[in-house]
């Protein structure tokens, strides 16, 4: 339980410094001072700044996350994103997913870099695939017997989302 409570200490830290002085603005090192939390333990928990998490609060119940990870450390892949989601079963089908969604490909799309997002979601999991076209991914391949599922090796499409109108640099003598 220590370690949960360091973790969501972090989270809520770094998501009021963000919120107060903005992502730009908030070094590691003000995250480390305000949760009091040494180093050691953010590393523990994450690999960067670079990581995103988002909450959905419904009257102060925490009711729907989703989060942004580096798709990997090597440089050439710096432009690649991992999209995870989730909302309570009580929330569903409200809008909830759809308003994260919107903000992280808001995200990725105008602060991040990012050229790529990519996720996995199981075949059967339509509901969550449904989500994942209307903001653009597409299926990119299927992953045979992905996880072990009750008892079951189960597939999952890998899906994927790329910038619709990637930015470009606009030179002044062109
Ligand atoms: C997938 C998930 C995040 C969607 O969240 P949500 O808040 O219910 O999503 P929304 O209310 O914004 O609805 C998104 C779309 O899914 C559809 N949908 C949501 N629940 C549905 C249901 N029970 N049956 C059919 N369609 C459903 C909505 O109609 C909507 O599609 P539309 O805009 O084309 O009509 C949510 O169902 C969930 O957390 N599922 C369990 C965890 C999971 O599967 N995560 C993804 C792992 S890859």
């Amino acid at each position: 339980m220590v370690a949960a409570d360091t973790r969501t200490r972090l989270v809520l830290t770094a998501m009021r410094l963000f919120w107060e002085k903005g992502y730009g603005s908030t070094s590691v090192a003000d995250v480390l001072q305000a949760a009091k939390v040494n180093s050691g333990s953010l590393y523990h928990f994450f690999p960067g700044k670079q990581d995103l998490l988002l909450v959905a609060e419904v009257n102060g119940e925490l009711v729907g996350q989703a989060g942004l990870h580096p798709a990997g450390v090597a440089i050439r892949r710096r432009h690649a994103m991992y999209l995870g989601i989730s909302v309570a079963s009580t929330a569903q089908r409200q809008g909830i997913g759809t308003a994260l969604m919107t903000a992280l490909c808001d995200y990725a799309d105008n602060w991040l870099a990012c050229l790529r997002i990519e996720l996995t979601v199981y075949t059967d999991n339509e509901i969550a695939q449904r989500l994942y076209r209307n903001f653009g991914f597409e299926v990119e391949g299927t992953l045979r017997a992905y996880a072990l599922r009750d008892g079951v090796y189960v597939d999952a499409y890998s899906m994927a989302r790329l910038h619709p109108n990637p930015p470009t640099v606009t030179r002044s003598d062109a």
